[in-house]
């Protein structure tokens, strides 16, 4: 049953590459980069909206399962988003079209909770009304519609997993998120910036826990087209976030108080009946497990 990869260079990809390893599961590795791995993980330099390339992987390989994550992301498609669009959707069409072909039996799609857009009743569940606010959240649920259509049409089977904030080992800190960016800041003793108050919130999940459903999806073959939200359903202030890290670190935070930044949606956690109901469970990693974990990996990988 080997799994095709695609973004496996990427944060996720990394993580869910190890769960695989730990699982012994047989899997080929892709993304558009160079290899990072070592020779023991078969490796594809693969641009995924080069379509022939992509199909002569699919001829290649007997590829049971594809989990697709690679994407250009949220921040670059504000001013890039027709690349946002060929990148996310026509890629994504030239993946799901190898797999239709070639008799994929799964293929799991990494999609993100800010194609809500606007929250009208939190926790958010999977029937929540989406309304996206960028052009990546716009491309990613067109892959959600495009898989339904996909599924209905040519009987191609998917699952959807919505990420809402995932933080862990291989999540570096020009990526820009907060835990890794916040992490490095304190660590080298620099100043931490709260954009308004620090009590706006997010739901944060442990790439760990992430990539085990990951893994599930090839184990429970009864799973399939559904949409998962992959959250933990536990909000956490920014400032709150801020001061686990520091006790993770063992250092004081220096936070500077800046004016909120325009048109960020916080404040809403993943509704996880869903979830439990299919998959029997739910994220397990506290938050403060979770950042231990993350530190440990920081403190060798990052800052040397
Ligand atoms: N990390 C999060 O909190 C989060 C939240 C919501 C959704 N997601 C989604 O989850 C997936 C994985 O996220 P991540 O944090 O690992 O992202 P990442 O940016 O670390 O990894 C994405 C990978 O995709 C690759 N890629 C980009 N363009 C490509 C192309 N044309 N062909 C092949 N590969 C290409 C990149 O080289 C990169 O390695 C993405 O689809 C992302 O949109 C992530």
């Amino acid at each position: 049953m080997p799994v095709l990869i695609v973004g496996s260079t990427g944060f996720v990809g990394r993580n869910i590459i190890n769960a695989l390893k730990k699982e012994d599961i047989d899997f080929v590795a892709s993304d558009i980069t160079d290899s990072v791995f070592d020779k023991d993980v078969e490796y594809i330099k693969l641009d995924i909206t080069n379509r022939e390339d992509v199909f002569n992987v699919f001829k290649d390989y007997d590829i049971d399962y594809v989990f697709h994550l690679a994407a250009h992301p949220l921040s670059a498609s504000i001013n890039e988003p027709t690349k946002n669009a060929i990148v996310n959707i026509i890629g994504s069409l030239n993946l799901m079209d190898a797999s239709k072909e070639f008799g994929v039996k799964k293929f799991v799609f990494s999609s993100a909770s800010s194609i809500v857009g606007e929250v009208v009743k939190n926790p958010v569940s999977e029937d929540h009304p989406c309304k996206p606010k960028t052009p990546y959240a716009v491309a990613k649920l067109s892959v959600e519609h495009y898989l339904r259509v996909y599924q209905e049409l040519y009987g191609l089977n998917y699952v959807i997993f919505r990420f809402f904030n995932v933080y862990g080992p291989y999540q570096y800190p020009n990526s820009g998120a907060l835990i890794p960016v916040v992490m490095d800041r304190i660590i080298k003793g620099q100043e931490v910036y709260i954009y308004g108050d620090g009590s706006t919130a997010r739901d944060f999940i442990y790439v760990g826990d992430l990539a085990d459903f990951y893994v599930e999806t090839i184990k429970r073959r009864d799973i399939k087209n559904e949409v998962f939200n992959m959250g933990t359903g536990k909000l956490t202030t920014v400032k709150e976030v801020i001061e686990l890290i520091a006790k993770v670190v063992g250092k004081e935070p220096k936070i500077v108080y800046k004016p909120r930044k325009p048109g960020e949606i916080t404040n809403f956690s993943a509704n996880v009946t869903r979830l439990e109901k299919f998959f029997g469970k739910v994220p397990k990693t506290t938050l403060e497990e979770g950042l231990r974990k993350t530190y440990e990996w920081f403190r060798n990988a990052v800052t040397v």
